[in-house]
């Protein structure tokens, strides 16, 4: 099955054609990131505005790509939600007209669900150790800019919420702090980079950041105490005139060593109650280098046997091919009449 997929819940418009749920003929990303570095973070209506240039375009190119006609395509997968709904609206209307000039069958994709299924691609991982297909039931960690979400998936279609965070997404906790330390959009790439140079200087310095509910016993996070602390902790180095090439990088570790910490050790905490075979981490923070070594390496000291699995890091942050993916196993038609940009849904939503 041929599925043509569009993503623009947020600042990327993508479309991409993918075969079987797995294969990808072809992937294009159009991303207005540079617009949105001048403002320190997306403005909807700017985002929004620069999708409504790109998406013709873009399908253009990932119909020629994926060497593909009209008539080769089985099926149309959009992004429904969550996401910005000005953005939302650009991939959605643009897919139900193709679904009704090309009489094609129409499926709405959950947009969190969308990122899991990334883990259903080939190719597989680098960092993966099973280049096979994931197993369930299975925990899934969604990490992004808006979400960071706990899933049991029973089976497809048949997702269980655990917990998620009380306040920031993780992902915002990098931009956040980023934008603290005079970093830029977006903050998670650059908070890593900074967060590198810390390990070439190893300085004796120390400092903790807050790691907040990681010893409560639930699948919460809360990532707003970590900004207030990086605030409080910028502010005094002002004062003291210490903001520096030393104290940034700092920082960026600190912030990164907090977010991961959390992120890895609620997560197996996830694996080892409900004993899945298989673990799943998707969205645009999975592609934090540290994150995705902390899960290898915590999950070889503490000898679960279990698949893990995270997509490439392209793969994580937001493209249509996880749509596509998600569409095939999750294939559920609805009539293009019926389907709406719905800005605020959530997995919680689709149980
Ligand atoms: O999944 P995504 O592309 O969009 C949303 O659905 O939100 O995730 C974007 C988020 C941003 O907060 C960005 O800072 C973060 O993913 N991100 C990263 C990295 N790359 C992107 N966070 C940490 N490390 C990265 N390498
Ligand atoms: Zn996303």
């Amino acid at each position: 099955m041929l599925i043509l997929a569009i993503e623009t819940s947020c600042d990327e418009t993508s479309a991409a054609v993918i075969k079987d749920g797995r294969k990808i003929l072809s992937n294009v990303v159009a991303s207005s990131v540079s617009l949105h570095k001048k403002t320190g973070g997306i403005i909807p209506e700017r985002a929004a505005r620069e999708q409504l240039k790109s998406i013709i375009p873009v399908i253009e190119t990932a119909m020629e790509n994926g060497k593909c006609k009209m008539e080769n395509i089985d099926c149309i997968a959009t992004t429904t939600g969550p996401g910005l709904i000005g953005s939302l609206l650009v991939g959605v209307e643009t897919a139900k007209t193709l679904s009704l000039i090309w009489n094609k069958p129409l499926v709405p994709v959950n947009h969190l669900i969308g990122h899991i299924y990334a883990n259903w691609l080939k190719p597989d991982s680098p960092t993966s150790r099973h280049p096979d297909i994931p197993y369930l039931p299975a925990i899934a960690l969604v990490v992004s800019g808006g979400h960071t979400d706990l899933v049991l998936m029973k089976d497809h279609a048949k997702l269980e919420w655990l917990g998620g965070t009380r306040d920031d997404a993780a992902g915002e906790a990098f931009d956040k702090t980023a934008r603290l330390l005079g970093l830029g959009y977006p903050g998670g790439p650059a908070i890593a980079t900074e967060a590198a140079k810390w390990k070439t200087i190893n300085d004796k310095w120390k400092m903790t950041l807050p790691r907040s509910l990681l010893n409560e016993d639930n699948f919460d996070f809360s990532f707003s105490g970590l900004k207030t602390a990086v605030l409080r902790e910028t502010e005094k180095l002002k004062t003291n005139q210490l903001i520096n090439q030393l104290t940034i990088p700092l920082l960026a570790y600190q912030v990164q060593e907090a977010i991961t910490d959390v992120l890895v050790e609620k997560t197996l905490k996830a694996v080892k109650k409900y004993k899945v075979p298989t673990l799943l981490v998707a969205g645009g923070v999975a592609a934090n280098s540290r994150l995705r070594e902390k899960f290898l390496s915590s999950i070889h000291n503490s000898k679960f046997n279990i698949q893990f699995f995270v997509p490439p890091p392209p793969l994580c942050t937001d493209n249509a091919t996880m749509i596509g993916a998600a569409a095939f196993y999750n294939y559920k038609p609805v009539p293009w009449q019926k389907v709406i940009a719905n800005s605020g849904m959530t997995i919680t939503d689709r149980q």
